[in-house]
């Protein structure tokens, strides 16, 4: 979070790390605002570095996103800190509005990672190292914290 010198809430990153069926460690960012009176100032510059580092710090290979197509600031944000176009998402939002999917690649070879087969229970099969357990009722690992940041200026 971002906080105002008065502890106001001016700015918002959502990330989670989960196990993907690629084999994947994967972050996910999924939600980004800043308020308006505040944008252009970097803040969510900040937000998304410090989300990106404490994934990273927590062994992710790899982090995604979606945005739409048409959200040039934060196109141009995400691409700037190294995010690359991976996919196109027709009508992926409820309003109709096309989304890009956008990926960091922390870890060399993740790109190349394809869906493995789950078991009849879901699980990703042993050989894969994943833990049987540690996730909790929403798919998340157990343990997994809200990262808040400092207060900025
Ligand atoms: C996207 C958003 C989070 C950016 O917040 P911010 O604090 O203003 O972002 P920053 O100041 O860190 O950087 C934004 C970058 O986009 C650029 N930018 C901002 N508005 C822009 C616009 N309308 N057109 C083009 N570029 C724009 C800035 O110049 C800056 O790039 P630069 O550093 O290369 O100059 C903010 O606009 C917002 O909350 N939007 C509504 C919610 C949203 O769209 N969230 C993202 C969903 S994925």
């Amino acid at each position: 979070m971002a906080l105002d010198p008065s502890s106001n809430l001016i700015g918002v990153v959502v990330c989670k790390l989960e196990y993907h069926r690629s084999g994947t460690f994967r972050g996910y960012i999924a939600m980004l605002a800043v308020q308006e009176t505040h944008r252009g100032k970097g803040i969510a510059t900040q937000l998304v570095c410090m989300a990106i580092d404490a994934m990273a710090e927590r062994d992710a290979d790899e982090i995604v996103l979606e945005t739409e197509v048409t959200n040039t600031a934060s196109l141009k944000l995400y691409e700037r800190l190294g995010f690359l176009r991976s996919k196109r998402l027709h009508r992926y939002y409820l309003n109709g509005n096309t989304a890009f999917r956008l990926v960091l690649y922390l870890k060399l070879g993740t790109g190349t990672k394809r869906p493995q087969q789950l078991d009849d229970s879901g699980e990703l099969p042993a050989q894969y190292g994943y833990p049987a357990t540690g996730f909790d009722e929403t798919g998340m690992r157990e343990g997994h914290q809200i990262l808040e940041g400092p207060q900025v200026p």
